[in-house]
């Protein structure tokens, strides 16, 4: 319903490595030039895990977003901020917390998941049973449409939805909709209002869908509609009352194939990782110890390729010619392993150097990262603060 608006965040406990840039971070570079974004830290969310070693998420919060620079995420197209900078999303976590019920929190299947996998800490809080409404606040405060998460995070989205409807319902009856909205189909003109008039009926009657989707891109063409009598009139086609948040879609990020130094999936946990900015001897060095296929005692011993972690590698980085160059080498014995990582090291540091290069800048002078997030913030607090409005306005709070 409305130009599409993208958020998304991420929790800085960690460093960033290839894996979330082929994940995520790639992903994000190319959205920035397709459609308005929002990233930002969350390191709140990060508290309702790590809330015992802050040190750790304090650390993390800089270097994250000139993680987020250095992988080209431009401030220029996209606005980076920091979620508790911008103190309106634990407002609205509160006032939503007022509509939530237990059980639908409860439900959320990451809550058992990770309490379970997280077993060391004690989860058992307030704080992190709250996680996917705080979520919820994150992305309903910018009436995001779009959220580009990874599959563990649609049952999030799918809660924000169900938030978002819940709350029009219970708010989004102002006192005289029906007059209101009659008033706003007026305003379209009499063409307009009686086209809209049709369609709406159609949809409430036959429960004509394509009725329903026309009804929606006139409006959508309605430049000189005022924010109001556009909700209005959104919420009276399907028969609800005034929409006041917008539902998100989940925006689905295909699973990082980025393998790991071991075959396995790239992740901290499984100690198997190259940072994003890792220094240049370090990552050689890292290659040049991958293990290889273990049939390939002595050089001259042939191997398997879908035996070996490099050759994940090579999926990723090389071209045809040159992974045609490994199998058969490899089935061959013509080429070693060292002679056929090389090509690896020199792709992997080849794509990390302009990575280093932008993040250069913004290590030594690190007023400028401060700076990109102090715009980004008061950019962020901007959109937040007239969703804000709007909520307090249906919850009884706009007193004067
Ligand atoms: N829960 C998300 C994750 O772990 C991070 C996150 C917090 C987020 N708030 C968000 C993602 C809002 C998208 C939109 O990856
Ligand atoms: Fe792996 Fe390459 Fe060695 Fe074959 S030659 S085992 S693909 S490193």
């Amino acid at each position: 319903m409305f130009a599409d608006r993208v958020l998304s965040g991420m929790r800085p406990t960690g460093s960033l490595h290839l894996g979330h840039y082929h994940g995520v971070l790639k992903n994000w570079v190319q959205m920035q030039h397709e459609y308005e974004c929002l990233f930002f830290v969350a390191d709140w969310h990060a508290l309702t895990t790590h809330y015992d070693t802050p040190r750790i998420i304090e650390q993390n919060v800089w270097d994250m977003v000139v993680d987020w620079l250095a992988a080209g995420v431009d401030p220029a197209n996209a606005t980076l901020f920091i979620q508790s900078r911008v103190p309106e999303h634990a407002e609205l976590h509160l006032l939503l917390s007022m509509i939530t019920p237990l059980g639908w929190l409860e439900r959320v299947p990451t809550y058992k998941d990770q309490q379970e996998k997280l077993s060391e800490k004690d989860l058992s809080t307030y704080g992190f049973l709250g996680y996917p409404l705080l979520q919820s606040a994150d992305i309903l405060i910018y009436r995001a449409s779009q959220v580009p998460v990874g599959e563990d995070q649609v049952p999030h989205i799918e809660f924000t939805r169900e938030i978002a409807r819940r709350f029009n319902h219970i708010y989004g009856r102002e006192p005289g909709f029906e007059e209101k909205a009659k008033a706003a189909v007026k305003k379209l003109g009499g063409k307009k209002a009686k086209l809209y008039n049709e369609l709406r009926i159609r949809f409430q009657e036959q429960g004509d869908e394509e009725a329903l989707e026309s009804a929606k891109s006139l409006l959508d063409e309605q430049q000189s509609l005022n924010y109001g009598d556009r909700e209005r009139l959104f919420g009276y086609l399907e028969g609800g009352g005034k929409m006041i948040l917008s539902e998100p879609q989940a925006m689905l990020t295909a699973a990082s194939k980025m393998p790991g130094l071991d075959g396995q999936k790239m992740s901290k946990s499984y100690d198997n990782t190259i940072t994003l900015r890792e220094d240049e001897a370090s990552v050689t060095k890292k290659i040049r110890t991958m293990p290889t296929d273990p049939a390939r005692i002595r050089r001259t011993d042939s191997g398997n390729p879908d035996k070996c972690p490099v050759w994940q590698l090579h999926l990723v980085y090389s071209s045809e010619q040159a992974k045609q160059w490994v199998m058969q080498g490899c089935k061959s014995a013509a080429i070693g392993c060292i002679e056929c990582k090389q090509p690896v090291i020199d792709a992997v540091l080849a794509a990390q150097h302009p990575m280093r290069e932008r993040a250069q800048q913004y290590l030594d002078d690190p007023a400028l990262v401060r700076n990109i997030i102090a715009d980004g913030c008061e950019k962020a607090r901007k959109l937040a603060s007239e969703t804000m409005r709007d909520v307090r306005e249906a919850m009884g709070l706009s007193y004067t």
